[in-house]
C-alpha cells in the first residue's frame, strides 16, 4: 500500500520535473526528493480499529487496550447483572392483593457484606496491577532505542534525526524501539499518536520523553492535545512508519537533498513547516499578516514607525518578532532564534521575493 503510494509520488515528482523541462531527469533533484517525502507523509493510511479504539499500531498499545477492554467488559457484565436483578426483584416483590408487606427487612448479613467488600477490593487490585505494569512498561524505553528530538512550537512540530535531518513529519523505522526526546519552544503542547496510545506533555525549558515500537508500516495521525493558542487545532502532523531499510534511505536522501536545495525552495519548505498556520499566501488574514506581495512593501508598526520589508527586517522579525510589531496585529509570534539557521532565513528571504 505504502510502496504503491511511494511509487505514485515518485512518478508524479518525475512528471513535474519533466513538465518544467529540467535537464536533470536521470538524477532526481533535491526538490524531487523533498516533495517525494512530503507527499509520502501527507497520504494517511487507512486505519481500521474498533468502535471504541483506533487500530493498534505499536507495542505501546497492547497494555492500555487490554486494560480498557477489561474494564469495559467488567462494566458490561455488572450493568447487565444489576439491571436484570433489579427488574427481577421489582416483578417478584411488587405489591398486589394477597402479597402484603412481608416481615421487617433484615438489617444485617455477615456473608453478603463480606462478599460485596472482598470481591470489589480484589477487582480494584487486579485493575491496579494491570495499569501499573502497563505504565511501567510504557514509561521505560529500552536502552538501545533510536533517538529523535522533537520540538513543539506555536503551531508546528519539528523532528531532528541523529544525522541532523530536520522534518515536519515524523519518520521512524518499523519494529524498532524509538525514543522521542521532546521540548517546547514556547508554551505547553502535548504530543499524541492515537494509534500508538502514547501521549505526553511537551514543556518549555525541560525535556520529556515517550517511546514506542511501531508494528505496521504506513502513515498515521499525530496531534497536539494541549490547548496552546489560536491555531492549536492546526498543530497536527503525521508519523511515517517505514518498511525495513526505508528509514535509512530516508535519512540519507534527505540529508543530501537538504544540503543541495536552492534557497527559494528551502524557504518554501520553511514556510510550509513553520509559517503556514499564521501567514497566508493569498492575502487572507490569519494571526499574522499575509505574505502576498509583502516584499518591498512599506508597513506601519505599533508606535507609528514605518518599515520597508527588506532582508534585515525579515531576519529581525524571524529571530526576535517582538521588536517590531505591525500595527493591528497581536504580536504573538514565537521567536525562531536557535531554531532556524542562517541558510534557512536566507531561504525564507528568497522565497518571500517570489511571492507577488
Ligand atoms: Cu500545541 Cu496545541
Amino acid at each position: 500500500m505504502m510502496q504503491a503510494d511511494a511509487a505514485n509520488a515518485a512518478a508524479q515528482a518525475g512528471e513535474a520535473a519533466a513538465g518544467a523541462g529540467t535537464a536533470a531527469q536521470a538524477q532526481p533533484s533535491s526538490n524531487d526528493v523533498l516533495s517525494f517525502y512530503e507527499t509520502m507523509a501527507s497520504r494517511l493510511s487507512q486505519e481500521e480499529g474498533s468502535f471504541w479504539l483506533p487500530e493498534s499500531l505499536a507495542n505501546t498499545a497492547d497494555k492500555p487496550d487490554f486494560a480498557f477492554y477489561f474494564v469495559y467488559f467488567l462494566s458490561v457484565i455488572c450493568f447487565i447483572g444489576i439491571t436484570a436483578a433489579v427488574v427481577y426483584f421489582v416483578m417478584k416483590y411488587r405489591a398486589r392483593p394477597g402479597n402484603e408487606r412481608a416481615l421487617p427487612s433484615p438489617t444485617h448479613n455477615n456473608v453478603i457484606e463480606v462478599i460485596w467488600t472482598v470481591v470489589p477490593a480484589l477487582i480494584t487490585v487486579v485493575l491496579f496491577v494491570i495499569g501499573w505494569r502497563g505504565y511501567i512498561e510504557n514509561a521505560t524505553p529500552p536502552r538501545k532505542s533510536l533517538e529523535i528530538q522533537v520540538r513543539g512550537a506555536k503551531w508546528n512540530w519539528e523532528f531532528t534525526h541523529e544525522n541532523g535531518v530536520k522534518d515536519k513529519a515524523l519518520h521512524v523505522p518499523v519494529d524498532t524501539p524509538v525514543r522521542l526526546v521532546m521540548t517546547s519552544n514556547d508554551v505547553i503542547h502535548s504530543f499524541f499518536i492515537p494509534g500508538f496510545r502514547v501521549k505526553q506533555d511537551v514543556l518549555p525549558r525541560r525535556y520529556t520523553q515517550i517511546w514506542f515500537k511501531a508494528t505496521k508500516p504506513g502513515v498515521y495521525r499525530v496531534y497536539c492535545t494541549e490547548y496552546c493558542g489560536t491555531s492549536h487545532s492546526q498543530m497536527k502532523t503525521t508519523v511515517v512508519v517505514h518498511e525495513p531499510g526505508g528509514y535509512a534511505k530516508y535519512l540519507q536522501e534527505m540529508q543530501k537533498a537538504l544540503d543541495n536545495v536552492p534557497p527559494e525552495e528551502r524557504g518554501k519548505r520553511i514556510y510550509n513547516a513553520y509559517c503556514v498556520s499564521c501567514h497566508t499566501l493569498d492575502g487572507t488574514l490569519r494571526v499574522g499578516p499575509s505574505f502576498k506581495g509583502i516584499w518591498g512593501a512599506e508597513h506601519e508598526m505599533e508606535g507609528g514607525a514605518k518599515v520597508v520589508v527588506d532582508e534585515n527586517y525579515v531576519r529581525e522579525s524571524i529571530l526576535t518578532p517582538q521588536v517590531k510589531i505591525r500595527k493591528g496585529y497581536p504580536g504573538s509570534m514565537t521567536p525562531f532564534q536557535g531554531i532556524l539557521k542562517d541558510s534557512d532565513i536566507e531561504g525564507v528571504i528568497a522565497y518571500l521575493k517570489t511571492l507577488k
